[in-house]
């Protein structure tokens, strides 16, 4: 039954156990990934088919998660649209020549995932073929919001003031390049099905920074239109962000059929908001994982997530937004073993 406990619960459906998976379960809190990358750059891993493809696979080894999420970034689409991006040691994201006029957007170039992208779905390839059945793939990529908003404000934000100015100030332009951006993602999402991904994660990790009001005018349509593209290929899709409190509602109109939260939204509250067709993924606070064993108050935590999912079908175990690269890994592996023994449910 392990072979498909995360997939069963995308749908809803009875599980054996909660499975659990976390966002950035590869990383740098691991010292397999550390010895890749003092080696290799970021780009150079995600570009490089069996580095990739092992980089994915070392959390699955080491942890016993009940799902592997391909190796990437949420960054790579914007590399063949013409963008020149650079992760800057500390800084995250650098894009030297940010997106800021309508001629700007107009000089975006169409991506075929195939053929630009398509060492990244060779990743999926070996990664499919070392998994076998045994443990389900996610693929993923950035919802056109959070890409747009790291074109616009040329790496990562606070305030999110130029990709709200061009938002309200130049609403056509900022409609002409949520419609780029939402084809590629679409494509490489379809594309990456097509390459073995079992389910998908569509993140729109910043989007919690706008009211729902903008969120329906804005980018709602634009969401929706990767979700309807991922939904034809009949894999589950999980729609994360964090901060979106009362956003998720919307959020789901967008569509997926998995929601995912962050610690500050109850997860019971949110579920019950969203309704028993949603599944529900979250969402311990990241930063509850850094202490030392023994581990009451973590216990304690991973048990509130459980209980405010109540065994109901459909809940999948994460954390509110990725592992922080200060975590210890016996701690991720405590979790894993901590929702599955708290989870378990007696033989039907
Ligand atoms: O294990 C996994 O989750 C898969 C790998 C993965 C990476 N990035 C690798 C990576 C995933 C799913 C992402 C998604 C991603 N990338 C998001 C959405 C998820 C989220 O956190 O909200 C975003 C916003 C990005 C953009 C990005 N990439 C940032 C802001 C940074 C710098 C942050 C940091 O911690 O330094 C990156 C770099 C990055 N992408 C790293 C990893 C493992 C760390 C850099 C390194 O190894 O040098």
């Amino acid at each position: 039954m392990n072979e498909s406990r995360f997939l069963h619960a995308c749908r809803r459906e009875p599980v054996d156990r909660t499975p659990v998976w976390f966002m950035r379960q590869a990383g740098r809190y691991m010292p397999e990934y550390r010895a890749v990358r003092a080696k290799h750059s970021l780009l150079e891993i995600c570009f490089q088919p069996d580095l990739a493809a092992e980089v994915t696979l070392q959390p699955v080894r080491a942890l016993g998660v009940d799902a592997a999420i391909l190796f990437a970034d949420i960054l790579l689409p914007l590399i063949p649209m013409g963008i020149q991006l650079e992760f800057a040691a500390g800084e995250g994201p650098v894009i030297h020549t940010p997106i800021r006029t309508a001629a700007d957007v107009a000089a975006l170039r169409p991506v075929e995932p195939r053929e630009s992208l398509a060492h990244v779905l060779q990743a999926i390839g070996l990664v499919r073929r070392d998994l076998g059945d045994h443990t389900p793939l996610i693929g993923f990529a950035g919802a056109p919001f959070t890409l747009a908003s790291y074109l616009i404000e040329g790496g990562s934000s606070r305030n999110f003031v130029k990709t709200k100015q061009m938002m309200y100030g130049a609403p056509q332009t900022w409609h002409a390049l949520m419609g780029k951006l939402a084809r590629v993602v679409a494509d490489y999402l379809v594309a990456q099905v097509e390459a073995g991904a079992q389910a998908v994660q569509l993140f729109d990790s910043w989007v919690g920074c706008l009211s729902p009001d903008d969120y329906c005018e804005y980018v709602l349509p634009h969401s929706q239109f990767v979700l309807r593209a991922v939904k034809a290929t009949g894999v589950p899709a999980i729609h994360f962000g964090t901060d979106t409190a009362m956003l998720i509602l919307w959020m789901k109109t967008a569509g997926g059929d998995v929601i995912g939260l962050d610690w500050r939204t109850p997860l019971d509250l949110a579920w019950k908001a969203l309704g028993p067709e949603t599944a529900v993924q979250g969402n311990l606070d990241p930063v509850a994982l850094l202490v030392e064993a023994p581990y009451p108050e973590l216990e304690r935590r991973v048990q509130a997530v459980l209980e405010q999912a109540a065994g109901r079908p459909g809940h999948i175990f994460n954390l509110g937004h990725g592992i922080l690269p200060e975590t210890p890994v016996e701690n991720v592996k405590a979790v894993v073993e901590m929702v599955h023994k708290f989870s378990m449910r007696r033989a039907a």
